[in-house]
This record gives structure tokens, sequence and C-alpha cells, in this order.
């Protein structure tokens, strides 16, 4: 991130401009090695080594975030009629920044949920053109069989679009599948088994492009991408 050292230390390290102020005046923070107390200096941290207790200075000054969404809470980032939405599950620091969802999930389904305040990575990510993978793990109230892999695998027509091919792999004789698609229409896999006469009984998302939901996140956790993460899913 380029910019205002004090300003750069405020979103890279989610405090107040105050707070990177005191650090600043506090002599927390190097550049290169060199202690400055200066906030108005430029800085950037890809070309040079900005350290705050240490710590590098890194990052592109968003905020990319991995949640294990819980059944019964909103994707959305507020409600009006007061319902638990996945910011509420976010601290302070990170709700008044205010990240958007990247691609919704049902409130009866569970999973990981991409917050960023990224508006070109959300777009990128959930736009038809890009279309990045979706797995799901999917209970039904019934068996999946043969046909059902065979119909997964070709357009699907849902009567107001029509999907690409996706797949089905079947688990445990069927009853539970892991499902990978490429769009994110509303209700997509739920009305993609009732067009197969089959009903979605629980639903879980696995991975969204290259990111995977952490199994030791329990649900209602959430922690931040790792350099790694935010790396893998920014190529996309
Ligand atoms: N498909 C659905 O039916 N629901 C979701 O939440 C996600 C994909």
């Amino acid at each position: 991130m380029k910019g205002r050292l004090d300003r750069v230390i405020a979103a890279c390290c989610l405090l107040s401009r105050s707070e990177a102020q005191a650090a600043l005046k506090a002599g927390r923070v190097t550049i290169d090695g060199v202690m400055t107390r200066d906030g108005s200096v430029k800085t950037d941290t890809e070309a040079q080594t900005v350290l705050l207790d240490g710590k590098r200075v890194a990052g592109d000054g968003f905020v990319y975030l991995m949640l294990y969404k819980p059944v019964g809470v909103l994707s959305a980032t507020e409600d009006k009629k007061g319902e638990t939405t996945a910011l509420d599950l976010l601290p302070e620091c990170y709700r008044r920044i205010g990240p958007g969802v990247v691609g919704r999930l049902d409130k009866d389904a569970e999973g990981l949920l991409l917050l960023t305040d990224n508006g070109d990575l959300n777009h990128r990510l959930t736009s038809p053109r890009h279309h990045a993978d979706k797995t799901y793990l999917v209970t039904l109230d019934r068996p999946a069989d043969e046909s059902d892999e065979a119909a997964f695998a070709v357009p699907m027509d849902l009567g107001d679009f029509v999907t690409q091919p996706g797949s089905l792999k079947r688990l445990e004789e069927g009853r539970r599948c892991l499902v990978t698609i490429h769009e994110g229409k509303y209700h997509q896999i739920k009305r993609m088994f009732a067009a197969r006469g089959k009903t979605v009984t629980a639903l879980k998302r696995l991975s969204i492009g290259p990111l995977r939901l952490d199994e030791s996140l329990m649900p209602g956790a959430w922690r931040p991408l790792t350099e790694r993460e935010r790396t893998e899913i920014l190529k996309k």
C-alpha cells in the first residue's frame, strides 16, 4: 500500500488515525530500519520495509476475512428486521470498516463466507464472466444417483437461466455429495436438485476459487486470510 505513513499504518494495522499517530510519536515505527515519527512522509509497503513494533506493516490496506457462517445467520451486512448478520459476528474494528460479503449463502446454509472491502475483488469473484468455482457439501432427502451426476455435468435449464456444466460427486451412497458450480444464482444448488426431484436438507460451502474453509474454525468463528490465501485469491 502507498500513501502517507500514518494512513498506511492505520489501514494495514486496523488502527484509528490517532492511534497510528500515537504509535509514530512513541517511536514504534521504522522505515527500512530508520525510526520515523513523521506521519506525513510518503511510503510504499511493497518497496520499503515498514515495521510497527518490529512487525511488518503489509497488505494492500483492504480487509480480507474468512468467516464460518453458521446456520441461522444472514450473509448480509445489515438487516432492517434486526436479525443476526455475518457482520454482527465480527469485532467492532472490522464492523467499522464494513467489509462486503462475497457471494451470499442462504440463511439455512453454513460454511465459508469471504468478507472484504476490496470492491474490485468482490466484483471479480461474483461476476458471471469470471465465475470462481464454488464447492459445497450437500445433504439430500434421498440418494443422488448416476443420472444426477450426469445431469450436473452438462448445462441444466432452470427456467430463468441455464447453468454451466458443474460436477457432482457422490459420498456415502449418494445421501451426501460434493457439488461444484461456477455461478452463484439465488438458491442455485437447491433449484438444481429440485429439478432432479430431490430436496437439499443441509448445505455447507467448502471453497470459493482457491480459498478453502479452515476446518479448525468453529461455526461463527472468523480469521483474517493468511498472506498466501490473500495472494491466491487476488490472482483470480
Ligand atoms: N445454492 C443454494 O441453493 N444456496 C446457497 O446458499 C448457495 C448455493
